[in-house]
């Protein structure tokens, strides 16, 4: 067990921390994996929204970042980082814009499933006098964003590689649904099932005379049930830096990577087995399920308001004064990542940097 007691004088709660040799461990064990299977990198930076961890990234070899949103982009960009995927339909003249303005500072590319996306950047390109980049979005089962079937793939594909104001970059095909099957077995059927679609339609592309260079997919969750020749060139994951403990209930993800993130809280009230800690709602993610106490399986969730977190522990248990501090270990690190402005950083008993989490909050 390790104590974060040290950073009662230095840091105040609820904040959120990060271990810093274990999330440098896991960049290099996720870097390593990927050269030792020759495949490429492309992290997913919607998990930590920060340059600091972004900049660590790309020293380890990765070919690029992939970012959520436009403003994801942008504070990558404000930092200096880069090559960008926008992994999203970027629509509307004032993205458009922003984009066009995006496309100056840095290579970003942006993904396309349908007709009028290609349409609204053609033009737009045209207008600035200028080439964007593209990657057309395949659906492979998780039914959201993407081209529906090989024909529909081959179809937008030609009209991209048509325009002279576009240049193809390749194809994108997340299988979020597999990534979050939590049963191994399934979660490998469903992976590979989105693969071979993906490669499929590749191969169709590759046919009608079409170079695919970048053909790119995957998550923490299916990061090495990917590594196939011929089917992906590069692999998309992004909570593996700081993992959470939902992805820690999987046994291919936790052999390989450990618990970076937390957030310290402090036990404001107590009444008999209960206590109640300043988190809430508005500084901790519950969508993957209610956070959990690190190091004290007896205390138990009982009800989270806004900005308080009752539990209860068990009987027989030690009861927390009030003013210990507490770490909770995040159900799902993206969303809860969203919510603070930076990390605090410690190494060993030393506080060694507060890194500012620009990305956060870019909902455009
Ligand atoms: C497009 C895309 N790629 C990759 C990922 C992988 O993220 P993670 O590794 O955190 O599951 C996601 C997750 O939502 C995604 O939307």
């Amino acid at each position: 067990m390790n104590s974060v007691d040290f950073l009662q004088q230095l840091v105040d709660t609820p904040a959120l921390l990060i271990n810093e040799p274990v999330l440098q461990k896991n960049l290099e064990t996720m870097a390593a994996y990927c050269t030792d299977n020759g495949i490429a990198l492309r992290p997913h930076i919607k998990t930590h929204k920060c340059p600091e961890i972004a900049k660590r990234q790309l020293e380890l070899g990765a070919t690029g970042l992939v970012c959520a949103k436009l403003g994801e982009a942008e504070a990558m960009a404000e930092a200096g980082l880069g090559p960008l995927l926008v992994a999203n339909q970027v629509i509307g003249p004032l993205k458009i814009k922003r984009l066009v303005a995006l496309n100056k500072q840095v290579d970003i590319s942006v993904c396309v499933s349908r007709g009028e996306h290609v349409q609204e950047l053609v033009m737009a390109a045209h207008a600035a006098n200028t080439i964007l980049s593209v990657f057309v979005e395949v659906e492979v089962g998780m039914q959201r964003c993407g081209t529906n079937g090989p024909e529909a793939t081959l179809e937008l594909t030609r009209r991209v590689c048509a325009a002279h104001q576009l240049e193809f970059r390749g194809v994108m095909g997340y299988e979020g649904h597999a990534v979050g099957t939590k049963d191994f077995a399934a979660r490998h059927r469903k992976a590979e099932a989105a693969h071979r679609e993906l490669a499929f339609a590749v191969s169709l592309l590759r046919e009608h005379g079409i170079g695919v260079p970048v053909v790119s997919a995957a998550g923490t969750g299916t990061f090495n049930l990917s590594v196939k020749p011929d089917e992906l060139t590069e692999i998309q994951p992004g909570s593996y830096c700081l993992m959470d403990s939902d992805y820690f209930g999987y046994e291919n993800v936790r052999d390989y990577f450990e618990l970076a993130c937390t957030v310290l809280t402090t036990v404001i009230d107590r009444v008999d087995n209960r206590i109640v800690l300043d988190a809430g709602l508005k500084s901790i993610a519950v969508d993957q399920g209610l956070p959990v106490v690190r190091w004290r399986q007896d205390i138990l969730p009982f009800e989270i308001h806004e900005e308080h977190y009752c539990m209860e522990v068990e009987r027989g248990g030690p009861v927390p004064s009030v003013g210990d501090r507490l770490e909770l270990l995040p159900s799902h690190i993206c969303a809860t990542a969203n919510l603070y402005d930076e990390f605090h950083v410690f190494c060993d008993r030393a506080l060694v940097g507060h890194w500012p989490i620009t990305g956060r909050g870019k909902y455009t």
